[in-house]
């Protein structure tokens, strides 16, 4: 092998000279004397694709995580050469690849900025224990670089001077510092000189990610084997990049029944019937807000999937109908391990099949979860998932259970060093075999894939819910999350909050936390502060392990309940912009949640922010994380912002004290804003909707706002069956106008609007509807001045 003496480090070995190119349709090669050859796909004016291989030819393309469609090209190739490197341009970027060392420099095409450049760029090293080779990139940190992203780490949101891995793992009671926890998100973000770019580095084997951490002004990625396969994505917008990301690895392929973003509560376990309806009535009772209700392993039969302990549970396809008759929806949880019994149907046919994971020399996969020793599906098989997605049928069909939990599948083994397979244990791979090493990190994904699909056919016309603890990039198409086994511990709350804001930016932002902790036990006020920042994640449940004591909203005494009563029903009433929101995600790929980097990149003094965020595009939050708080001092980010509690208006652009007593929390609404609200139900579609509340937030300027509605389940919103209004507010000193433009075929169920007006610095003398002037007597009016509305209006006119 000839090593590029230049740049010889122990071990390493470099492409050389670049010796000649090709170029295909939308692709180019570029081949080195040493056989290394450069795969440089043009997928996007702003999306790259960068593959190598040492010897001459490339492995299958095969990928779980991009979608077919991201994966044909871009067409307008324009390639320049001059003595010293090839020039790619498209109209976002420019790419140089040096001819002495493959060496790769991308700029903005616009100004020319250096936006990412090769250190030692690609480069490896053989392994003899598993033959292939560990596979190296290497790139130059900017002045001033930032990190973010790559899935549910615990740590900083900025990931700047630290390393991490990318493994999934059964991480019981995890803390800030565990690395690596239950997903395996190989994306991150980088920003410098208000420009961010994103790099996805698609392999999954086990991955390592070091931002300037070993050397200062260096940041490198590698994997114990498969390519160099990575995506560069240009933003410059930080959200740019993560819609384009999104793009590649996939949108959720439909929006969740509206009920999947109410309140969820959930235990380790609920058994028997009895204590399942208990929990529930006492939810009516109390008159909390509550759409699902979960079952934990317990409900089974000795833990076999598929089935029911029928002492505890005699007739669950009654329990389900009743417990829907009063609103509840029930998620039953399914794991990987299958009991090995030769009398359990599904052990039987999978072993009949030959559908379980084998060691490399023959005998299968064997290992203990919850039922004892275990064989495992392996799911990389389209045949094991299509048989997987059939077997919800009665689950799901017949006895009506609406939501699917896998749990336990990165796939966690206990008992063992490693918490999982060995190394040797051979998949699939959809044709494409291989070990563990390969298959490991996606394992948990192409079960909740499966499950997707069994759910989709059997829950028919109505839409699929999973939940997934184990992920990699891609799984948002299927599936939502939650961030695993986490403790009651105030740290924790922390840690809740910067990893659902870290997967959001990861591209996967139906995410929640174990409201309250799973493990140990939590004091009512901090259960009332994780409820408080909860019912701001896009996946809201309340769950733990139940050895520690109860951990429903009325557990701990009346005044905590009655505060987290509060926050549920603001959550509820939430719901329209929250569904608006998911609307765009499904759409565009926009995150959910924003951390203030993404919001406003530009301004420097959110590089370093964790606890702040926003809430789809107009509600600013930020969680109380200490104990006794009175309140705390915050961010605002730039602009003006009205206090959601007092409607003082703040400007931003600077950090403020915000009082938070325990029954309140800092909550801002950007000016301009028009907020729609529900009105608070017990459950989604408790009762029709016959009125949506606007919240209008004056502004001196223009802002627009949107709102969603369907019919809260099935697919006919992608038959054009949908309602989608966009609000223009614009608003002069002593004028404030509002209009709307609508789109879809939907009917909404509601006729009119009611319309409360924040802010406004002016009396009203006068307003126009649709240009005809309503005397203010005529005027629809609650005893707050609240106006309603038809829904149907062009133009609102309010003059002072
Ligand atoms: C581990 C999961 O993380 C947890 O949420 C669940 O309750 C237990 N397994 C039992 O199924």
């Amino acid at each position: 092998m000839i090593v590029n003496t230049e740049l010889e480090q122990k071990g390493n070995l470099f492409p050389t000279k670049i010796l000649h190119f090709k170029k295909d349709v939308d692709t180019f090669y570029f081949t080195a004397e040493n056989d290394v050859v450069l795969q440089l796909r043009i997928l996007r004016d702003s999306v790259l694709r960068f593959r190598y291989t040492t010897t001459g030819t490339f492995e299958n393309d095969f990928s779980y995580a991009i979608t077919k469609y991201a994966s044909t090209g871009y067409n307008h190739l324009e390639i320049e050469e001059d003595e010293e490197k090839y020039t790619i341009t498209t109209s976002k970027l420019i790419c140089h690849i040096a001819k002495v060392n493959m060496r790769v420099k991308l700029y903005d095409a616009k100004d020319n900025t250096l936006i990412n450049e090769d250190e030692l760029g690609f480069h490896w090293e053989e392994s003899y224990e598993f033959g292939g080779n560990v596979v190296k990139m290497s790139k130059t940190v900017n002045e001033r670089e930032s990190y973010f992203g790559l899935g549910d780490k615990p740590d900083h949101l900025n990931l700047k001077g630290k390393r991490f891995q990318n493994w999934v793992t059964d991480s019981y009671a995890y803390g800030k510092s565990t690395d690596p926890i239950y997903k395996a998100i190989p994306f991150y973000t980088g920003l410098h000189h208000n420009k961010a770019y994103g790099i996805f580095f698609d392999n999954t084997f086990r991955s390592y990610f070091d931002f300037a951490h070993e050397r200062r002004n260096v940041t490198s990625f590698w994997a114990q084997g498969g390519e160099m396969n990575y995506y560069f994505i240009y933003g410059p917008q930080m959200q740019d990049v993560v819609e384009n990301y999104t793009d590649l690895t996939g949108k959720p392929h439909q929006l969740p029944p509206l009920w999947a973003l109410g309140f969820h509560q959930c235990k380790w376990s609920y058994y028997p019937e009895s204590d399942v309806k208990e929990i529930t009535s006492k939810f009516r009772e109390l008159k909390i807000p509550c759409d699902a209700i979960y079952l934990d392993i317990d409900y089974m039969d000795g833990f076999r999937c598929f089935t029911w302990n029928k002492e505890h549970f005699p007739d669950p396809k009654r329990m389900v109908k009743e417990l829907g008759d009063d609103g509840f929806k029930v998620v039953a949880i399914i794991d990987p391990g299958i009991k090995i019994d030769k009398e359990y149907s599904v052990f039987k046919e999978a072993l009949d099949k030959d559908y379980f994971c084998k060691r490399a020399d023959g005998p299968y996969m064997k290992g203990k979860v919850w039922p004892g020793e275990c064989y495992f599906p392996d799911f990389t098989k389209p045949e094991v998932r299509d048989w997987w997605s059939g077997l919800f049928k009665e689950l799901i069909e017949d006895v009506g259970i609406q939501g699917v939990w896998n749990d336990m599948n990165e796939p966690a083994v206990m008992e063992v060093p490693n918490k999982t397979f060995p190394d040797d244990v051979r998949h699939d791979y959809d044709g494409n075999p291989c070990s563990h090493r390969k298959a490991h990190n996606v394992y948990g994904m192409q079960m909740a894939r499966a499950t997707y699909q069994g759910l989709k056919k059997f829950n028919y016309p109505k839409r699929p819910f999973v939940i997934t603890r184990a992920a990699y990039s891609g799984t948002q198409r299927y599936t939502s999350t939650w961030t695993g086994d986490n403790v009651a511990t105030w740290e924790h709350l922390w840690i809740a909050n910067v990893q659902a804001q870290r997967m959001a930016m990861s591209g996967f932002s139906f995410v929640g936390s174990d409201i309250g902790g799973f493990a140990e036990q939590p004091q009512g006020e901090l259960f009332t502060r994780w409820v408080q920042l909860g019912i701001f994640h896009p996946f809201c449940r309340v769950h733990s392990s139940g050895d520690h004591g109860d951990q429903e909203p009325w557990a701990f005494d009346e005044d905590v309940t009655d505060v987290v009563r509060k926050f549920i029903e603001l959550r509820y009433q939430l719901l329209p912009y929250l569904y608006t929101a998911f609307w765009n995600l499904v759409d565009h790929g926009t995150p959910l949640l924003k951390s203030l980097v993404m919001f406003d990149q530009e301004d420097h003094q959110t590089h370093y922010r964790t606890d702040e965020f926003i809430f789809g595009d107009k509600i600013l939050v930020c969680p109380i994380q200490e104990p006794n708080a009175k309140g705390r001092r915050m961010y605002i980010p730039r602009g003006k912002w009205y206090n959601f509690w007092t409607d003082e208006l703040v400007e931003g652009g600077k950090e403020k004290w915000v009082d938070a007593e325990i029954d309140s929390m800092p909550i801002f609404v950007k000016e301009g804003a028009v907020i729609p609200k529900f009105p608070v139900q017990q459950y989604v579609d408790e009762k029709q909707i016959d009125e949506v509340t606007l919240d209008i937030y004056y502004k001196e300027g223009k802002e627009r706002s949107q709102l969603f509605d369907d019919a809260h389940d099935g697919y006919d919103y992608t038959k054009g069956r949908y309602s989608l209004r966009t609000f223009k507010l614009t608003g002069k000193s002593n004028e404030l106008i509002l209009q709307q433009h609508k789109e879809g075929k939907y009917i909404t169920t509601y006729e009119s609007f009611k319309l409360k007006i924040h802010g406004l610095p002016f009396e009203v003398k006068e307003i126009q509807l649709d240009n005809v002037i309503v005397p203010f007597s005529d005027m629809k009016m609650d005893e707050t001045g609240a106006m309603f509305v038809d829904k149907n209006f062009s133009e609102i006119h309010i003059i002072g």
